[in-house]
């Protein structure tokens, strides 16, 4: 397969065209932002680890029947991806109090959920990535009614299975954003990425010496750690990795 032009760069991915018009070829970037952007900063080994990750994450959902963009992965920084209309959609999934939501609600992060939570944002860099409601997204024409139950649905069983999969890691799944979109046969499929840059990931462990950064009495596996300074994130995502391998190598 041939990387031909430059379709789009992301924060983290660029995304080119390829010969075959239903599949795209997907560059994972060094590169780390916070803030919609405000803190960016070049960490050495971030793409080959995103991208391992997030191989193997789509991998453990299809075998439980969850399918993805995900063609394969050709490099230790890219893979081919099948080409989808992206809904511009953040689609955030909460079990556990943490972020944004406990900024907003005022709810100690840590705090469980009575049910998971889950939220749009609706993807714009001039503002700041919303959040919006279902209404929201069907008046500005994100998505059709239909599309959104198709959606909720598909997340939540994301949700189920990811929090099973995080859990046999010794991982807790506390939050994560994912993206969907629709492929040119009209199914709807989960896209991009899920890595600790778009989860929270609490290490259920008590070693310490693991890779996971504490913050009080929080053991960090995810951005978080960029986020608020608190180190490299690059042990703990190595440790990710590391147990996700060592899951995919127990099949
Ligand atoms: P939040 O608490 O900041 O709203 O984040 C919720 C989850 O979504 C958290 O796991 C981080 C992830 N996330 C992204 O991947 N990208 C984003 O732009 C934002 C705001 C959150």
């Amino acid at each position: 397969m041939e990387k031909l032009g430059l379709l789009y760069q992301g924060k983290a991915k660029k995304l080119y065209a390829t010969e075959d018009p239903e599949v795209l070829w997907v560059e994972y970037l060094n590169q780390a932002t916070a803030g919609n952007g405000a803190k960016k900063e070049q960490i050495a080994g971030k793409a080959e680890l995103n991208n391992r990750i997030t191989t193997l994450i789509f991998d453990e959902l299809k075998r439980v029947g969850i399918d993805s963009h995900l063609v394969k992965q050709i490099s230790p920084t890219d893979q081919l991806v099948r080409k989808m209309t992206m809904f511009p959609l953040e689609i955030v999934q909460r079990n556990v109090a943490a972020g944004s939501f406990s900024k907003r609600l005022g709810v100690e992060e840590g705090t469980e959920l009575k049910a998971p939570v889950l939220e749009y944002y609706f993807k714009s860099d001039p503002l700041n990535d919303p959040f919006i409601n279902d209404d929201d997204a069907v008046a500005l024409g994100l998505a059709s009614r239909e599309e959104l139950a198709q959606i909720a649905t598909l997340a939540r069983t994301i949700n189920t299975k990811l929090t099973a999969l995080f859990k046999s890691i010794d991982v807790k799944l506390v939050d994560f954003k994912i993206e969907m979109g629709t492929t040119s046969d009209g199914q709807i499929l989960l896209a991009d990425e899920i890595t600790p840059d778009t989860c929270r990931l609490w290490d259920l462990k008590d070693s310490g010496a693991d890779g996971a950064v504490a913050d009080g009495n929080i053991e960090r596996l995810d951005k978080d750690i960029f986020r608020k300074d608190l180190g490299s994130i690059l042990p703990a995502y190595h440790e990710i990795l590391g147990r996700l391998e060592a899951l995919a190598a127990s099949h």
